[in-house]
């Protein structure tokens, strides 16, 4: 059965647009928790604009699932990671004037930083996933360098345009999580997700979890975390 693992950032989010203490995500990682969440997602970006580091902090302590932190492969993040430890990490490029995540990291380019990073964080018993487009070259590199997971990037199919874009992108994300798994990697997949485009991502059975923010975070202002949560893992376990 796949593992949900929500992200929470849009808390944070939601928070900082008025540069107050609520809501907090904290709460939410305990509700996500409880409707069922395999773990808890969220991305310390370099400028803060959503969590930070404070979050991190307790996160690491409250979360009792699994606790994955989003970073970029920088010296600052990886002495965080370190030293608060979260279960496993998934290495993300980042660019300050995006909205969000947008192209996955070019393992195959910085080959020799992420290898070192994966070292200085697999030190401390921390798992590493690496967020990829849906590209052979990625996955053969990630698989050199020896991280445990990749994240296939699912963003591309999800803001397809049409259909034939769709199934386009569809049969990349199906033939990247091929072979991810049978070069024995983990594989997740994530991006752009939402409880309409998901059935045919749920059906690849060489994913292993999913990681889910924004569309979970925006049905919970009409429906509450608890029930939008619940209301996701029904759709990924019908
Ligand atoms: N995976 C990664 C690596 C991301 O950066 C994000 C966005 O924060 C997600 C998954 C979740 O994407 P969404 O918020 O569109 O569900």
């Amino acid at each position: 059965m796949k593992k949900l693992m929500v992200n929470i950032d849009h808390i944070a989010t939601l928070r900082e647009a008025r540069g107050i203490y609520y809501p907090d995500p904290v709460y939410a990682a305990g509700i996500a928790e409880m409707a069922g969440a395999s773990g808890i997602i969220i991305h310390l970006r370099e400028d803060r604009r959503h969590i930070k580091d404070r979050d991190v902090k307790i996160l690491r302590g409250v979360v009792k699932t699994k606790l994955n932190l989003e970073m970029a492969a920088t010296d600052e993040m990886v002495g965080i990671a370190r030293e608060i430890k979260p279960d496993m990490i998934t290495l993300v490029p980042e660019k300050r004037e995006e909205l969000t995540t947008e192209g996955g990291l070019d393992v195959a380019g910085l080959s020799g930083k992420i290898k070192k990073v994966i070292e200085k964080v697999r030190e401390k018993g921390i798992k590493v996933s690496l967020f990829i487009d849906p590209e052979e070259e990625q996955i053969i590199a990630s698989h050199k360098i020896k991280a445990d997971m990749i994240e296939i990037h699912t963003g591309a199919y999800s803001d397809a345009k049409n259909e034939m874009i769709r199934d386009k992108e569809l049969k990349k994300v199906v033939n990247a999580a091929k072979r991810g798994k049978e070069l024995g990697l983990g594989v997740n997949a994530g991006h752009g997700l939402h409880y309409h485009n998901l059935s045919e991502i749920v059906a690849i059975p060489e994913i292993d979890e999913l990681s889910i923010g924004h569309s979970i975070i925006a049905r919970a202002i009409f429906t509450g975390l608890d029930r939008a949560v619940r209301d996701m893992l029904a759709l990924m376990h019908c």
